[in-house]
């Protein structure tokens, strides 16, 4: 059994924050956002009631609507996030509870960016073994919390916001997918968690903010990440044309179109809302699959391709019957 996507769901915060209000935090402009990226606006949250979880939750009880599925019908919540409210419990833990989910077993993912490639391949391993049938899946980041407000080179690239999934063990759905991780390549994005300061050590007590080289992340994500969807039509047997659509990790504008050209494909293939969302990490791919779906976009029996690069450096990509 294969894990098959039977509903969609996502969350964004109220508060959407345009290139020109940035322009007033750090010396920046529309125009250099826009040409560099394609990011025109973000949602951040601006309240205290808006969290990793309640987003997480949100976009979760979405995609159970979506399903027609039950919280107690559940019996595996995965979570993919760099950025949880609380270094435990889980957030997949937490979600259980605001949920109802009685009956599941709930873990966090931490893959970056290919968080939720991850978990939707984990939850397809989990079916295969038929050891679970019905899952949860969710990609959420609060990258706000991450960024330094005076960094120019990343502040105005990211955005927060949850995508959710409901997968059910089925005959047909995922065809083929694949990941790859290479930790000597990860200094290019980095955030440090919190320092140690036991009685035997003193390392520290000062924030570390999300640290990013954009351009050796720019050169790794237009050569892996072609690479990894060329490889897996291959093992699929399958040429690019034959994909009705590429759900790829909402990065930057630029990035997408070279992937496009490298596969000789349309951009029309690319549904992409980078414009209006920026960078939200592992919530990319679930919040623009929640749209492509929610617009119809997708009739029975349609292929799918989601793939996406991040920190760690990770990647992944998953090919999908609709
Ligand atoms: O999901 C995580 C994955 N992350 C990514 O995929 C990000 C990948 N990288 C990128 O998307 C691009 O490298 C960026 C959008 C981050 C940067 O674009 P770039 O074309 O590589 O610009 P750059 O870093 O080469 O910077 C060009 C210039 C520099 O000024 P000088 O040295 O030429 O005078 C920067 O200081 O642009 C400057 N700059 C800015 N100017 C205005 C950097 N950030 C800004 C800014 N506004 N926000």
């Amino acid at each position: 059994m294969r894990a098959k996507i039977i509903g969609t769901g996502s969350c964004l915060p109220d508060k959407i924050v345009t290139n020109d209000a940035l322009s007033a935090l750090v010396d920046t402009s529309d125009e250099w956002i826009q040409s560099r990226t394609g990011i025109c606006g973000r949602h951040l949250v601006s309240a205290e009631h808006e969290t990793t979880l309640s987003m997480a939750v949100k976009a979760g009880q979405a995609a159970l609507t979506d399903a027609g599925i039950l919280p107690q019908q559940l019996d595996l919540i995965l979570v993919a996030t760099v950025s949880s409210d609380f270094m435990t419990p889980s957030t997949a833990c937490m979600v259980q509870k605001e949920l109802g989910a009685s009956h599941a077993a709930a873990f966090d993912i931490n893959a970056a960016c290919s968080g939720f490639l991850f978990a939707l391949n984990t939850v397809d391993a989990y079916f295969q073994a038929g050891i679970y049938q019905t899952a949860l899946i969710i990609g959420v980041e609060t990258l706000s919390k991450l960024i330094d407000w005076s960094d120019r080179s990343t502040c105005v690239l990211f955005g927060d916001g949850a995508g959710a999934a409901v997968a059910k063990a089925s005959e047909e759905g995922m065809i083929a997918s694949l990941q790859g991780s290479d930790g000597s390549g990860g200094d290019i994005l980095v955030c440090r968690n919190r320092s140690n300061n036991n009685p035997y050590i003193h390392t520290g007590t000062e924030l570390d903010y999300l640290f990013m080289d954009g351009q050796e992340v720019f050169k790794f994500a237009v050569k892996k990440e072609p690479e990894c969807i060329q490889a897996l039509l291959q093992q699929a047997g399958m040429q690019p044309a034959d994909v009705d659509y590429y759900l790829l990790h909402q990065a930057n504008y630029r990035i997408i179109a070279s992937i496009a050209r490298k596969l000789k494909l349309p951009l029309e293939k690319f549904p992409s809302n980078v414009s209006h969302c920026g960078n939200t990490s592992a919530a990319s791919i679930p919040i623009l699959l929640d749209e492509v779906n929610k617009k119809g976009m997708l009739p029975k029996d349609s292929l799918i391709l989601l793939s996406g690069f991040g920190a760690g450096l990770t990647w992944g990509a998953a090919l999908l019957k609709w």
